[in-house]
């Protein structure tokens, strides 16, 4: 595995127990160079203002941070709940916030959702806001009722998952040399399997 290829990992939740968190750590494992938002100096997803054109950069430390370290990534891991049958707002938030700068236009991103049902919802539309933000969502990967999964300290122990976070992973590193044909077609695969539309992918070769 190259040692310059680095992957930002994303939470989407809060708390400091979290089966999302724990997906990560698993991934993180399984990664050479992995980076969590908040990493080097940067500020938390949970430092990011409500999305507000109006504020002035003085307010914007967490924004900026999250900007840079998505920028500095060859690859970016999302991990979020689903709340009330939606993503977690936090998260939306900070994509929110990457619309106009564009850091995640063509960039290769993977997600998972570990809640009670699978995060279903939360999978959809994660896939609608980064496609239509012209990220390129090579894989995703739901995992339902996560505490049957996990030891006491909330660490997934089912081989299954473990192995299914692996593949996922290993689906996003293996961006790496993939062919522009090969990459439209896991990301329509993707895209397909959730009902949105192809115009909004963002072509690499134009
Ligand atoms: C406010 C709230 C709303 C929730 N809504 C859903 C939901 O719509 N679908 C679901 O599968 N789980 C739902 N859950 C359960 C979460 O999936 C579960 O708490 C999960 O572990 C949260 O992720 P975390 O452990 O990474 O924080 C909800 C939990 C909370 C706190």
């Amino acid at each position: 595995m190259s040692r310059d290829f680095r992957v930002l990992l994303v939470c989407g939740s809060f708390q400091a127990r979290s089966a999302n968190r724990a997906a990560l750590d698993v991934a993180s494992s399984y990664i050479e160079r992995a980076a969590h938002v908040g990493d080097e100096d940067a500020k938390g997803l949970g430092d990011i203002p409500a999305l507000n054109m109006d504020l002035g950069d003085e307010k914007l430390d967490a924004v900026f941070g999250f900007r840079r370290q998505i920028e500095h990534s060859d690859a970016v891991l999302i991990a979020c709940p689903e709340y009330a049958g939606a993503i977690a707002g936090g998260l939306k938030n900070a994509l929110d916030w990457i619309v106009g700068s564009g850091e995640l236009y063509r960039k290769p991103v993977a997600i998972i959702s570990a809640g009670t049902g699978g995060g279903a919802y939360a999978r959809a539309q994660l896939v609608q806001t980064l496609t239509w933000q012209g990220a390129h969502v090579l894989a995703e990967l739901g995992i339902v009722a996560p505490k049957t999964k996990s030891n006491e300290a909330g660490q997934f122990t089912d081989p299954a998952t473990i192995t299914g976070i692996e593949e996922l992973t290993r689906r996003l590193l293996d961006v790496r040399g993939m062919s522009t044909e090969s990459r439209r077609e896991q990301v329509r695969g993707v895209t397909d399997s959730f009902g949105i539309e192809a115009g909004h992918y963002a072509e690499l070769d134009v």
